[in-house]
């Protein structure tokens, strides 16, 4: 099993750019569906850089940010010093055993992170176990349909073999009902996504990317029409999708 930590610890400071980690109207989905209010106090879990805590810290109380990976939260840090952010924390731990106390946090919050995720359910009965009850949890993460999906699956693991799944909207309700979750909205959104950029953030090897690329460029059937790749000035863009998922623990 691949320590997820070696895929991060020395591209951290791609995740402080990258255009999908950073976009306001990526972060105003995490609000729209955080509805943080100011005496909130948010877990943000798999934090990385801190991109998604950063966009909650102005309307609540305090954010703490947990990550395996202290390259990562080195980065939130340096940036918080900068903002002059004084409402955020960061924390050394594994989302599938959160070092906090049970009913602690009125949100909890986790983007682009579940698809490194070993054990599902596990990391799903951690975030209800540390929210508390009547309060509401987040989750974003890459959410393929399945003929797109078997072929992303591949590109994934090579582009990053820290990636082990990545959940349909369908599997994600369903699992977030079997851990005690109710599920208020669950969509998939579909991005134009820039495929260069993608491979820049894990800095994958030039000759690596062009062959991954060349098994998106070369699906079929229902995967090729979900995908849609395309050249544009040379360059591969093709269709990606993410869950947007706000679940209600029951009070
Ligand atoms: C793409 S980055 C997260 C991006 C960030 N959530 C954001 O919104 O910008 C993925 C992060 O997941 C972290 N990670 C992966 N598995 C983890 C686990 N089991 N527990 C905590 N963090 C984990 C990695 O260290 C990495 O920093």
């Amino acid at each position: 099993m691949p320590d997820v930590r070696d895929s991060f610890r020395n591209v951290a400071v791609n995740y402080t750019r990258s255009t999908f980690h950073t976009a306001s109207a990526r972060l105003q989905e995490v609000l729209d569906l955080a509805r943080p209010q100011k005496g909130d106090l948010v877990l943000d879990v798999a934090t990385g850089t801190g991109n998604t805590a950063f966009a909650l810290a102005p309307f609540v109380r305090r954010v703490i940010g947990v990550d395996l990976t202290r390259e990562m939260l080195n980065e939130a840090r340096r940036i918080a010093a900068e903002r002059s952010i004084v409402n955020t924390d960061w924390v050394i731990g594994d989302a599938a055993s959160l070092p906090f106390q049970d009913d602690t946090f009125d949100i909890y919050t986790v983007r682009a992170a579940p698809h490194h995720f070993a054990d599902v359910d596990r990391f799903l009965f951690e975030a209800f176990r540390v929210l508390k009850p009547d309060r509401d949890a987040v989750f974003i993460d890459c959410a393929p349909p399945v003929p797109a999906r078997d072929v992303l699956h591949e590109v994934e693991v090579r582009r990053d073999p820290s990636h082990v799944m990545s959940l349909t909207v369908e599997e994600w309700v369903r699992k977030l009902g079997r851990s005690g979750f109710e599920v208020e909205a669950a969509e998939a959104r579909e991005l134009d996504w820039n495929y260069e950029e993608w491979m820049h953030n894990q800095a994958v090897a030039p000759d690596l990317a062009a062959e991954l690329a060349e098994l998106i460029e070369s699906a079929e059937g229902e995967a090729k029409v979900q995908l849609h790749p395309v050249r544009r000035d040379g360059k591969l863009w093709h269709a990606y999708w993410h869950c947007l998922i706000r679940a209600h623990k029951p009070g």
